[in-house]
C-alpha cells in the first residue's frame, strides 16, 4: 500500500514540511488545495503553490477542494503531479472535467465526501484512474477518521473487481496508526496521511509504521 502525505496540518513551515516530505520514503506529496468556496479555509493561490512545489522530486497528488477545478488544471499540469482529484460536488458537468484532465496527461481522481452516495459517481467509474474516499470531512487536518466510510470502501472494492475497471482507491483523513486497523487486508492502493507524519520527529518511522 501506498502511503501519500499532506503538509496541510504540520509542526513545521509549509516549505520545509514539503522538503522533509520530498525526501522521505513517500510515495507521493498530497497536496490540499482549499479555495474558501467549496470549503471554509483557504490555502493557496496558484502562483504560490507553484512555486513552492517546481523543485519537488516527488510525483504529486493533488486533491483540489475548490470549485471550478479546471480553472488550475494547465498550472498543475507544469508540476510534477501524476494525479488531479476533484469533487463531484464541486462540478457542473464530471465528464467535463474528466476530458479537461485527460488531453493534459494528467491522471483524473474523483474525491467523494463521507455523506456522498456512490451513485453519483458510478457511471464515472470506467473513466477515471483514483477514487479518493474521504474519511473526514474536507476542509482541516488533524480531524478523527470516520469508521462508516468503510462500508462504501467496501462496494468501491467490489465494483473494480465485478466490472475491471482501473481506479486506484485512496482513502483521506485520520489515518494513523489505530485507524489504518480498518484497512488493513483491504484492496485498496493509497492512504494519505497529514498530522500523524508531519507532527512526527521522524517521517519515515510514521510512514513506515502505515505501510
Ligand atoms: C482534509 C484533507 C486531508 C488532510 C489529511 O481536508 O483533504 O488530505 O490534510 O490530514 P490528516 O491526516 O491530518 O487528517
Ligand atoms: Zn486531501
Amino acid at each position: 500500500m501506498k502511503v501519500a502525505v499532506s503538509y496541510l496540518s504540520s509542526k513545521y513551515k509549509e516549505a520545509e514540511t514539503i522538503k522533509l516530505i520530498d525526501k522521505s520514503n513517500a510515495d507521493y506529496i498530497h497536496v490540499d488545495l482549499m479555495d474558501g468556496k467549496f470549503v471554509e479555509n483557504k490555502n493557496f493561490t496558484i502562483s504560490a503553490v507553484t512555486k513552492l512545489l517546481s523543485n519537488t522530486k516527488k510525483k504529486l497528488d493533488i486533491h483540489l477542494m475548490t470549485l471550478k477545478p479546471e480553472k488550475y488544471f494547465e498550472d498543475l499540469a507544469m508540476l510534477n503531479s501524476e494525479y488531479v482529484t476533484f469533487h463531484v460536488e464541486a462540478v457542473k458537468n464530471a465528464k467535463d472535467t474528466i476530458d479537461k484532465l485527460n488531453m493534459l496527461g494528467l491522471k483524473t481522481g474523483i474525491s467523494i465526501n463521507p455523506e456522498t452516495d456512490l451513485e453519483k459517481i458510478k457511471e464515472y467509474l470506467p473513466l477515471i484512474d483514483q477514487v479518493l474516499v474521504m474519511s473526514v470531512h474536507p476542509g482541516k487536518g488533524g480531524q478523527e477518521f470516520i469508521p462508516e466510510v468503510i462500508t462504501k470502501i467496501d462496494e468501491l472494492i467490489k465494483l473494480r473487481k465485478d466490472f475491471n475497471y482501473n481506479y486506484i482507491i485512496s482513502v483521506d483523513g485520520g489515518i494513523n496508526n489505530e485507524s489504518i486497523d480498518y484497512l488493513k487486508d483491504k484492496d485498496i492502493d493509497m492512504v494519505v496521511s497529514g498530522s500523524y507524519i508531519c507532527h512526527s520527529d521522524n517521517f519515515n518511522k510514521q510512514i513506515d509504521t502505515l505501510r
